[in-house]
């Protein structure tokens, strides 16, 4: 049997000045029964790529279930037939069954899939090439958001399918796509994961929730986090539960919007407010959408000092925190952020900066895990390591362990504890 599932005329969440997630939602049939689907993109006269970019994922799944997927469109100027195109998504298959393939769009309709460090990185650098002309602040701002949202996807919105015969690829990579919309000079991305959901991860620490806006809410809240729950002796307490309650702030101080949908549940950061709504159709996993404004905001940004501000409001807020804080060991496993060759300079930067740093504050013994890391240049351990050897000094010697390091990572280590503890003999 064949389901045949036309695109609406508009797909869009935007009706003049709504955002409607409905309207695009609905289109989603996520109990086809078994047989082919066909999507024909030629029934819909406008598309967002926001929007078009959700059905990667869908048909992933649904392709990964076990159903052929045929998208059928023209590509004539202006199409959706032709936007998919432009994202590349017509290497969607190719994606998700060769891990270290990603779509080969137009640079200026990118969209990537995620599933690792690696990703995460090619995401940041298509980023920045779009933020190349902004204001600097604007531009590590962005990144900062961006970054703790692909974290969050990466760490939190995994998913996969049940093996099948036959099919031996099971996860479903996250996506995120951004387009600059040139005459409001808004730019628009989206970050969508068929993972459990917010509610369902935050049930691994705190009692069920009413509903999925109440828990999407809630971990918009400092010191919230679903990962305080589990039972993860080997990297647990690397989380703080405050990305989305920094991300957020940052969101309303750019007076930008931000709609992180999951389940039925849809909360919505304006400049103004938040504010909740109980969709009648269901995402099954996460989206997070944002509209950024690129006109001057008339305020000078400075992410440092908005970091600060937030991260005290977050301390002063308390602990929420089933369990968190209760050790005094922070575990980093370096190949889960960076991959085997960890050498991506930007990275330990914000790694350090995000995470590294407030540990060292919190009084932690930060241990650094080398399993399976190959390499690790100068510039990286330097990038990673260096400010908080200084700030710690002697002590960095207690402070600091490293495992499982190979010799020429190890001897890096030193130069870069010799180079920046002074010397305090003679
Ligand atoms: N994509 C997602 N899928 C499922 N759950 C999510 C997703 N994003 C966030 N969450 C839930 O919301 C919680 C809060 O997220 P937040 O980013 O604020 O904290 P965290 O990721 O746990 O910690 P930190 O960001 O400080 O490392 C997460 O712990 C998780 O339970
Ligand atoms: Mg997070």
């Amino acid at each position: 049997m064949t389901t045949l599932l036309h695109l609406p005329d508009r797909f869009s969440f935007r009706n003049r000045d709504l955002i409607d997630f409905d309207p695009v939602l609905r289109f989603f049939d996520w109990s086809l029964p078994s047989g082919d689907l066909v999507v024909d993109l030629d029934t819909c006269r406008r598309a967002n790529y926001q929007a078009l970019a959700l059905l990667v994922p869908y048909i992933w799944r649904q392709r990964l279930l076990g159903h052929a997927v045929v998208i059928q469109s023209r590509h004539d100027h202006g199409t959706p037939g032709q936007q998919w195109a432009l994202m590349g998504a017509k290497g969607w298959w190719q994606v998700l069954s060769k891990e270290a393939e990603n779509f080969k769009g137009n640079v200026y309709k990118p969209l990537i899939a995620i599933r690792n460090a690696h990703n995460f990185n090619l995401a940041m650098s298509s980023i920045e090439s779009y933020t190349q002309g902004f204001d600097i602040e604007y531009e590590s701002t962005l990144r900062y958001i961006v970054s703790e949202l692909l974290y969050n996807t990466i760490e939190h919105g995994s998913a996969s399918v049940p093996q099948r015969i036959g099919q031996n690829i099971q996860s479903i990579p996250s996506i995120i796509q951004f387009n600059w919309y040139k005459d409001n000079n808004e730019l628009h991305f989206l970050i969508a994961d068929l993972g459990v959901g917010i509610k369902k991860h935050l049930e691994q620490t705190y009692p069920a929730f009413e509903d999925h806006a109440s828990a999407i809410e809630y971990a918009l809240k400092p010191r919230v986090s679903g990962t305080f729950g589990m039972n993860r002796p080997y990297d647990a307490k690397n989380n703080a539960g405050v990305g989305l309650f920094i991300s957020s702030n940052i969101i309303r101080k750019l007076r930008a919007d931000m709609y992180l949908v999951s389940g039925n549940g849809l909360v919505h950061i304006s400049p103004v407010d938040v504010t909740r709504k109980t969709l009648e159709h269901a995402w099954p996993g996460t989206i997070v959408l944002i509209m950024m404004r690129l006109s001057k905001t008339g305020e000078k940004l400075n992410l440092q000092r908005m970091l600060s501000e937030f991260r005290e409001a977050a301390a002063r807020e308390g602990s929420n925190g089933a369990g968190d804080g209760q050790t005094n060991e922070y575990h980093i496993v370096i190949h889960n952020y960076f991959g085997r060759y960890a050498e991506n300079k930007q990275e330990a930067i914000h790694f350090k900066d995000r995470r590294l740093m407030p540990a060292i504050h919190e009084g932690k013994v930060i241990v650094f895990d080398f399993a399976d890391v190959e390499s690790a240049p100068h510039s990286f351990l330097n990038a990673l390591l260096a400010e908080g050897v200084r700030a710690l000094g002697l002590k960095a010697f207690k402070r600091f362990k490293f495992r499982n390091t190979t010799t020429s990572i190890r001897e890096t280590i030193d130069y870069i504890f010799d180079e920046n503890i002074p010397d305090t003999e003679g």
